[in-house]
């Protein structure tokens, strides 16, 4: 069976993005591989974070991973800092990896714009994702668009230290889905969806109330044309919304245009509101059920002890091709 390894940082507002993205993918997978599920928390602080919310964040997001229906029994779920892997194979990463390739991160370019300095931590985040992908052997990175750059640099520093020191890494692979790789903003559809932006009916977070849903779809961007038709270059706005309809509603693009055929936004966007509040619901019911459990806790401490199982046998392989320790 092949390995599959991703990720979400614990911040808040799980999005539409992050689902149809990349959950969605977690989901579909665990049944013919296996797969391994984490909480990235040391990526998080990467940015200024409080404490006790990046603890509470920690648990929404696990808990988030469940209600969307990770099973437990099937894919090993755990916090990134309860295994000490990933830190002690970031270094040795870190090692191999230049100035040069991480400067060219558009992630990290766009983060630290405008700014004189910038913390290290953000700049060497993508060797830090690159160690949480090796240190499992990984075979398949189920991930969004927006990751693509970061997993290229995991498959250049694996390949480097396989033909310079040793043959060590399983060279990974990035999957994207051809819808929902890349969900944009509701009322940008030039910027993806995003956890942080200021106006919070720029997403549709998992746990939205059908209420804020409702708002959120009916003030989306879309164009003066009228006419749903599925267009990005030109209709990016309305096309965006057609994506999320066609993977939530389970309707093609051809189909979603011959129903509102001769009909306007509104009528579309009504029964998008309906399509996204009927998908969400089960989700929250199930993550209101699991949140404050210790079946949680019993389910990151038991998923920790797997992932390390693994892990500890990826180091020792790692130290001694590079001729580390006794
Ligand atoms: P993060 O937490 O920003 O996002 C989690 C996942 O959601 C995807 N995503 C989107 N997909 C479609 N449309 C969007 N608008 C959208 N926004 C986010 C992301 O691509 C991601 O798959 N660096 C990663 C976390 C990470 C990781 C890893 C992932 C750390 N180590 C190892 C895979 C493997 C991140 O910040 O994701």
């Amino acid at each position: 069976m092949k390995r599959v390894f991703s990720g979400v940082q614990p911040t808040g507002n799980i999005h539409l993005g992050n689902y149809l993205g990349a959950l969605k993918q977690f989901v579909e997978l665990q049944d013919d591989h296996e797969c391994i599920y984490c909480i990235v928390d040391m990526h998080a602080i990467t940015v200024p974070q409080n404490p006790k919310e990046l603890k509470e964040h920690i648990l929404d997001v696990a808990a988030l991973y469940l209600a969307v229906g990770v099973d437990p029994k099937k894919s090993i779920v755990f916090v990134q800092s309860d295994v000490p892997g990933h830190a002690e194979l970031n270094w040795i990463l870190t090692c191999n990896s230049y100035t040069g390739e991480l400067s060219r991160m558009t992630q990290f370019k766009s983060k630290s714009q405008n700014k004189e300095s910038a913390p290290t931590g953000l700049f060497t985040y993508p060797v830090l994702m690159a160690a949480d992908i090796l240190l499992y052997d990984t075979d398949v990175v189920p991930v969004g668009n927006d990751q693509k750059q970061h997993i290229e640099l995991c498959r250049d520093i694996a390949t480097r230290i396989n033909n310079t020191v040793k043959k060590t890494f399983v060279i990974p692979e990035g999957r994207f889905l051809k819808a929902g790789a890349r969900i944009m903003a509701l009322d940008d559809p030039t910027q993806k969806m995003s956890k942080s932006a200021a106006n919070v009916h720029s997403r549709i977070s998992l746990l939205d109330e059908p209420n804020k849903i409702k708002k959120s779809i009916m003030k989306a961007t879309t164009d003066s044309e009228g006419v749903v038709r599925y267009d990005v270059e030109n209709k990016p706005g309305i096309s965006n919304l057609m994506t999320i309809y066609s993977v939530l509603g389970n309707m093609s693009m051809e189909e979603i245009e011959a129903k509102y055929e001769g009909k306007g936004y509104g009528d579309f966007k009504k029964d998008l509101v309906e399509i996204t509040v009927n998908a969400l619901a089960p989700i929250k019911e199930r993550y209101e059920e699991i949140r404050h459990s210790d079946e949680l806790i019993e389910i990151l401490k038991d998923g920790a002890e797997r992932a390390n199982a693994i892990s500890v046998k990826t180091m020792a392989r790692v130290k001694k091709n590079f001729g580390l320790g006794l």
